[in-house]
């Protein structure tokens, strides 16, 4: 090359600037092509340091400049130097499956590279804006570097960019929105195992991109909607899996030439959309471990499919349709945008079984449902509407835009609506007046459309605006509910006698029912206001008129109560426990009933919405072997539950104090009956409709005597609703030490089995007559169930000594008696799981009851009918009697009579 540059000084002066800076690029190239020799080593490439680099292997030149260097998968190693970016004429640079690392160059001035492969390498760090300049550039790929960065505003300038591969090379942040927008020609884009977060943008719609693989984020992944890619109509390959993508799949009727759809491992919610099972470009949909809902899809078999169902929220694990009722709440969380809450807490195909926010009475329909302070976006569903048989529809606290549906005024059962805190607006329809409807905290109720829907800061004046129109409202409210209650107040009357004739329906048995019944004047002119010394939880005054706005019909009036039970009465005590004293109650026609007077304070503020909402539960709860719950009053000083009467008291009374009490002492017969009994309440309650009950204060005390001496349990306040078999419920420890399962008094934890072992007690103490914890004459504490296991396992003799002494003790009944110890020993189990299940127990049980000649008649004979009704049948002739909240008293009276 020196040998020409005489000749170059020859030529025309104008041009020698451009012949000199000519020639002094083509230096630079050889330059820095030289440099990059140096800079890496292979063993495969043979670049002569003392040659022109344009006759190097994978060098390509034009007109004496390099175009193009393409040492892609030689081994090399070592790093690219920061000269390269001299080679101006650059269009490929080809780099990829090698050894290469250090930082990457900064190779902006190279404005004619179309091609740059950089994949496969150990670069480990990117400058800024390392983009920028590259206005040729086509094919970008540098997936597979230990880089750490994100994109910038710098990528913009490649305009013409078909494919942008680089997945697994450390971006960081947000995927910027100019994708859709900046570059026209974009077929790829891949950005797979990276730590991006935020969503698919919004411009993503306007893209003509074929291939998009957003794929296996790390860290906190991609979230939020994939709405956008129903206008993605290019689209043939999505891999959205492993991110936590959320919301229900969009349309997919645009995307027909989408071939290959990966969406798993998301949150994916709602229904498979048809669009997406008949789209015919479809070869390969891969959905598993999402929370997908509804019916499940059928593809075609042309598509392979990946979709574990059972890991999905779909209403049946096979192909069919959902229940009508599971449809219609599909629907409501359709307007909420199939939150994640729903798609997490509602499984299987019925809405029954303890779905999240959705109540039932025990013919299955839907009574309450309450989203309060769920989060819920979206509108509220004129769907609501189909839900014939709600009582209740709590939406408060959410951010729920749009309006209230006129539909909800179809729903004649209705008797609360509480949609305040939220952002509707228009009208409220027009509710039946007994209807409660709550608004408040809804500044745009009523008006045609929603203002400040931007939330901005509102002015002092504005501010002054909505302190006096919610002042405004909170009057109206008040004169609204003044004039609510003295309505009630006046129809007191009709409310009095329906209780009274319905009390008096469920006793119509009683033998010595009189006509003469309580008149209006004569309940009123007894009914003092609270404020004397026998209400002490409250020193204020009576408001106890709202009482009656709540909405459930085994509402008993507090005046009521007091007049049955002589003003509570001493006299009428007919016991006294931790939650407070039962009263007798009786009505002048002879009718009886227990009432429970709660304790102030045995039930914390907390706690009183929860109990409730048991109490509305247990209402409904009927059982010939359990107490029927015949009503209550509850307010925010009395909580009284009203209960049928058992003329001959507890199990306690007969079992240990009837020297005492003057009772004669019970048979082995009637001990065995009362165990059966006990068993099968018991065993109901654990497996109720979908729901399972545990008592966890199973005891004498709690075990009801009627004069044919058939037991029923009793208390139902601590009941609490449990979770299926495996699952336990933590629970402030309640119950009754003695009784307690060593897994329940340890942890607080409580299953069905803690149940099952207060009964294995039970039986020790009908077999033995001590109670469960008593002190022996040298007051030595002394636990039943460690004393009868000794005595039962020591020797036939030990276990003999060990029964009741006035139990008789015959041949035929010791081996009845040793029957049950052993049952009572198998429920005491130390480990809750190798105790039986009470469906056992009553087989056991009843075998006896049966073997033993002398119980069965009339044992059968105080059953009537049911008694040969297995549970699920029992449970379908219930349901098909069609209890439900709205049932009338006459039908209640007629289950609870045993029909
Ligand atoms: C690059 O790799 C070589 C070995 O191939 C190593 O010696 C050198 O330290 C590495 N440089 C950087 C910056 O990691
Ligand atoms: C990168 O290298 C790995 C093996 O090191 C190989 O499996 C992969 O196919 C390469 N990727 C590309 C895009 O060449
Ligand atoms: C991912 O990003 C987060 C912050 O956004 C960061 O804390 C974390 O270290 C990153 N992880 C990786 C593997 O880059
Ligand atoms: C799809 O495109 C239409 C028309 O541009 C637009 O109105 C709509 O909002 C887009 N949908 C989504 C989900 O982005
Ligand atoms: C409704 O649910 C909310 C939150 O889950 C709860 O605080 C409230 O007590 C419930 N209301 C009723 C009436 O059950
Ligand atoms: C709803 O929000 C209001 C105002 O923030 C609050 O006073 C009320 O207690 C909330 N109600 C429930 C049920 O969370």
């Amino acid at each position: 090359m020196h040998a020409k540059f005489p000749l170059f000084l020859l030529l025309l002066p104008f041009n020698l600037l451009l012949l000199i800076l000519c020639h002094q690029t083509l230096a630079d190239d050889a330059s820095a092509m030289h440099e990059l020799a140096s800079s890496i080593s292979s063993a495969s490439l043979k670049w002569s340091t003392s040659s022109d680099p344009c006759t190097w292997s994978h060098v390509q030149c034009f007109g004496g400049r390099v175009t193009a260097i393409q040492i892609g998968n030689m081994g090399v190693s070592g790093f690219l130097p920061a000269s390269l970016n001299s080679l101006t004429e650059l269009t490929r640079l080809e780099v990829m499956g090698n050894r290469i690392n250090g930082s990457l160059p900064d190779i902006s001035a190279l404005s004619k590279l179309q091609y740059l492969f950089l994949h496969n390498n150990s670069f480990t760090s990117i400058p800024q804006n390392f983009f920028t300049g590259f206005n040729s550039l086509v094919y970008v790929s540098i997936g597979n570097n230990p880089l750490y960065w994100s994109l910038g505003e710098d990528l913009k300038s490649a305009s013409n960019l078909v494919n942008f591969a680089a997945s697994d090379c450390g971006l960081q942040g947000q995927i910027p929105d100019f994708f859709g927008t900046s570059f026209p020609s974009l077929e790829l884009l891949e950005l797979s195992f990276n730590n991006l977060t935020g969503g698919i943008p919004q411009s993503f719609g306007d893209s003509t991109m074929k291939f998009l693989l957003l794929n296996s984020q790390k860290g906190g992944k991609l979230t939020g909607r994939i709405d956008v890619i129903t206008n993605m109509t290019s689209i043939q390959q999505l891999w959205l899996h492993s991110n936590l993508f959320s919301g229900p799949l969009p349309d997919f009727s645009e995307l027909v030439n989408l071939v290959d759809l990966d969406l798993r491992d998301n949150q994916v919610t709602g229904p498979v959309p048809d669009s997406l099972t008949k789209l015919t470009s479809l070869k390969s949909v891969v959905l598993t471990n999402n929370l997908l809902q509804g019916p499940v899809p059928v593809f075609s078999p042309n598509v392979k499919l990946d979709l574990d169902v059972t890991l999905e929220r779909f209403c049946r694990t096979d192909e069919g349709d959902c229940d009508a009722k599971v449809n219609i709440l599909l629907s409501i969380a359709k307007s909420f945008g199939y939150p994640k809450i729903f798609a997490e807490n509602w499984r299987g195909n019925n809405a029954c079984s303890r779905w999240l926010g959705i109540t039932c009475d025990y013919a299955g329909n839907i009574v309450v449902i309450n989203f309060s302070r769920f989060g819920l976006n979206g509108m509220i569903s004129p769907d609501f509407g189909s839900l014939t048989s709600l009582q209740k529809l709590l939406l408060s606290n959410n951010s729920l835009t749009g309006t209230i549906p006129t539909t909800l005024t179809n729903l004649k059962n209705l008797r609360e609506l509480d949609v305040s805190y939220n952002s509707l607006h228009g009208k409220i329809p027009s509710f039946d007046e007994n209807v409660i409807v709550i608004t408040t905290g809804n500044p745009d109720i009523g008006k045609d459309r929603p203002e400040n829907a931007d939330g901005t800061k509102k002015s002092s004046s504005s501010i002054a605006l909505i302190v006096s129109f919610s002042l405004g409202a909170i009057l109206i409210l008040l004169a609204l509910v003044f004039y609510y209650c003295k309505k009630i107040k006046v129809t007191e009357s009709s409310g009095v006698d329906n209780w009274l004739n319905r009390m008096r329906h469920s006793n119509n048995d009683s033998p010595k029912a009189k006509k003469d019944n309580i008149s209006l004047s004569s309940v009123s002119s007894n009914a003092v206001l609270l404020g004397d010394n026998t209400n002490k939880c409250s020193t204020k005054s009576n408001t106890d008129g709202l009482s009656f706005c709540e909405p459930t019909n085994l509402v008993i009036p507090f005046e009521i109560l007091r007049h049955v039970t002589e003003n509570f009465s001493e006299e009428n005590i007919l016991g006294r426990g931790g939650f407070g004293t039962v009263y007798k109650g009786e009505l002048h026609d002879g009718t009886k009933m227990a009432v429970k007077r709660m304790k102030c304070g045995a039930i914390g503020s907390d706690g009183f919405i929860e109990f409730k909402s048991e109490i509305s539960v247990l209402t409904r709860v009927r059982h010939r072997n359990l107490v029927s719950l015949l009503g209550y009053c509850l307010n925010e000083k009395e909580k009284i539950l009203v209960y049928e009467y058992m003329p001959q008291g507890t199990l306690t009374e007969h079992l240990f104090e009837w020297k005492k009490e003057g009772l004669e002492p019970l048979t082995w017969k009637q001990r065995l009956c009362i165990g059966l009994d006990v068993a099968r309440g018991v065993e109901y309650l654990h497996r109720l409709a979908q729901q399972s009950f545990i008592h966890r204060d199973l005891k004498p005390s709690n075990i009801l005597l009627g004069d044919d001496m058939r037991a029923k349990v009793s208390d139902f306040g601590l009941v609490k609703r449990a979770p299926d078999g495996q699952y336990s419920v933590e629970t402030r420890l309640a119950g009754t030490f003695g009784y307690l399962a060593p897994e329940y008094a340890a942890t607080g934890r409580v299953t069905t089995k803690a149940d099952v072992y207060s009964f294995g007690v039970i039986l020790m103490e009908l077999i033995t007559g001590r109670r469960a914890l008593e002190s022996n004459q040298s007051g030595e504490s002394f636990h039943l169930v460690t004393w009868f296991r000794r005595k039962y396992y020591t020797s036939n003799v030990e276990f003999k000594s060990a029964i009741d002494p006035y139990i008789d003790q015959e041949e035929e009944t010791l081996s009845s008696v040793s029957t049950v110890a052993e049952l009572a020993c198998y429920c005491c189990a130390r480990e809750a799981h190798q105790r039986p299940d009470m469906g056992h127990v009553v087989n056991v049980i009843s075998s006896q009851a049966e073997a033993w000649k002398p119980v069965d008649e009339d044992l059968e004979e105080s059953y009537g009918v049911e008694f040969n009704l297995t549970l699920p049948e029992a449970l379908r002739q219930w349901q098909e009697s069609d209890i439900s909240l709205t049932s009338d008293a006459s039908q209640l009276s007629g289950i609870s009579s045993g029909r």
